[in-house]
């Protein structure tokens, strides 16, 4: 089969972003958006996966995975321009190579991977995605000729007349055999009216060489949205927020009230698990099965919540473990802690895991009760079935299993009975 390397264009400025952090960077449920981007490239096959970066290059750069090549795009050119920077080191490359934009995070593997199977049954040289919209306005027009074949792309600036009733549009996304494409690059000239180079005008050249030019349409015009102000950020957010929730109550998780639940992309939770209303699961969270978390519950990066669990209301669990069956059902913090398994955790328990300078573990063993309105001021180490009173402020210490801690600092008014 014939190879596929991806190049993504991301060397825009973003200016309607109005931001000091470069547009792709932004975060989509928790992860930057370049990086949706980068998945459905590895889900089509790729063999190479080249960034084009101008603006803010490094702080980019720093954010890709290691495999990522990433290549500078000196002046903000134009797309041709754009993906000319990869031609000397692609050179030597036959196979075919997919282009997409940094800031199209609602993509799918699907569609893309249709694109490409498509291309790769023709006999075309490029295969690109349209869409057909209500609003035409801003993207590039595609003209088809008699036979209803795409014969150039008209960009939104330049198009006349008729041109601007078209309402299928260029989604920015295409697969195109690699010599094939570099030698239309050539001929691409500077765009008069917007003075840079367009990627588009390659249709046109193709056209005119007598090389044949495939589309593949989305049945979802939203994936060719791209991202570009804030209220794209937030419109896209919110479509792969529901794609979020949706493919976690398929895989048997309840989502009691999907409108006011935010769930991350990357977080797993088992079978029966319930989230209530207004919960707030972060990235790199992990929750086992039949577990009952919120309503507003805010679950922070690096938890692992295991099976039969209950974070109930008004929590707050940051970088935290919480072993089997243990009940947190009311209003409290967790950060830093380790929580074994049938352990209570009393309403108001906080653990105070930050002294000012650094955060200190905390460590509730197996069956451990801590009373309601219970602090632990880190590091604490509270022994098996240990018993801490409501109330009590538990001081830098470690507890022996079975004992009960009473006050402020706690002290110990009984000790585990010897078996
Ligand atoms: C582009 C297409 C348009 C299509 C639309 C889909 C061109 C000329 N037009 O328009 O037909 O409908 O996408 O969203 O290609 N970039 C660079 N270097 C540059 C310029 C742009 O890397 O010099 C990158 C941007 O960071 C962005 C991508 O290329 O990720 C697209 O550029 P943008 O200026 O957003 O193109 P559009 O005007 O949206
Ligand atoms: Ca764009």
């Amino acid at each position: 089969m014939t190879d596929l390397k991806t190049i993504i264009l991301a060397a825009g400025k973003g200016t309607r972003m109005k931001s000091a952090v470069p547009k792709v960077l932004h975060p989509v449920c928790g992860k930057p958006m370049i990086e949706y981007v980068l998945d459905v490239a590895k889900a089509a096959g790729s063999k190479e996966l080249i960034v084009v970066l101008g603006h803010m290059i490094t702080a980019v750069r720093e954010q890709l995975p290691p495999e990522v090549v990433t290549l500078e795009q000196k002046k903000l050119l134009g797309t041709a321009d754009a993906v000319k920077t990869t031609s000397s080191h692609l050179k030597s490359f036959k196979g075919d190579v997919l282009i997409l934009c940094g800031d199209t995070p609602l993509l799918t593997k699907e569609t893309v991977r249709a694109l490409v199977k498509k291309h790769r049954g023709s006999q075309a040289v490029c295969t690109f995605l349209t869409a057909v919209v209500h609003d035409p306005q801003g993207y590039g027009r595609v003209i088809r000729d008699m036979d209803g074949k795409a014969v150039a792309i008209r960009e939104d600036k330049d198009a006349v007349g008729f041109e601007r009733q078209i309402a299928e549009i260029n989604s920015g996304v295409y697969c195109i055999n690699a010599p094939a494409l570099f030698a239309a690059l050539d001929k691409v000239r500077q765009n008069k009216a917007k003075k840079e180079f367009y990627l588009t005008d390659i249709i046109e050249i193709f056209t005119q060489d007598g090389q044949t030019v495939e589309t593949v349409a989305t049945e979802n015009f939203k994936e060719a949205l791209g991202v570009n102000s804030r209220i794209d950020l937030a419109q896209s957010q919110e479509i792969i927020r529901r794609r979020i929730l949706d493919r976690l109550m398929l895989a048997g998780v309840t989502i009691v009230d999907p409108a006011s639940t935010h769930i991350d992309a990357d977080v797993k939770i088992g079978r029966d698990t319930v989230v209530r209303p207004f919960s707030v699961i972060e990235n790199n969270v992990r929750i086992g099965s039949g577990c009952l978390i919120g309503p507003f519950a805010r679950i922070r990066p690096g938890s692992r919540i295991g099976d039969d669990v209950e974070v109930g209301n008004f929590t707050e669990v940051s970088r935290t473990k919480i072993g089997r069956a243990t009940l947190m059902k009311h209003f409290g913090f967790l950060g830093d802690a380790t929580v074994g398994a049938n352990a209570n955790i009393g309403a108001g328990t906080v653990t105070a895991n930050y002294d000012g300078a650094e955060k200190h573990p905390t460590k509730i063993g197996d069956g451990a009760f801590i009373g309601s309105d219970a602090i632990l001021v880190a590091p604490v180490k509270v022994g098996k079935k240990a018993v801490i009173g409501a109330a009590s402020v538990v001081v830098r210490s470690t507890i022996p299993d079975g004992a009960t801690v009473v006050g402020t600092p706690a002290r110990v008014i009984k000790k585990a009975r010897s078996q």
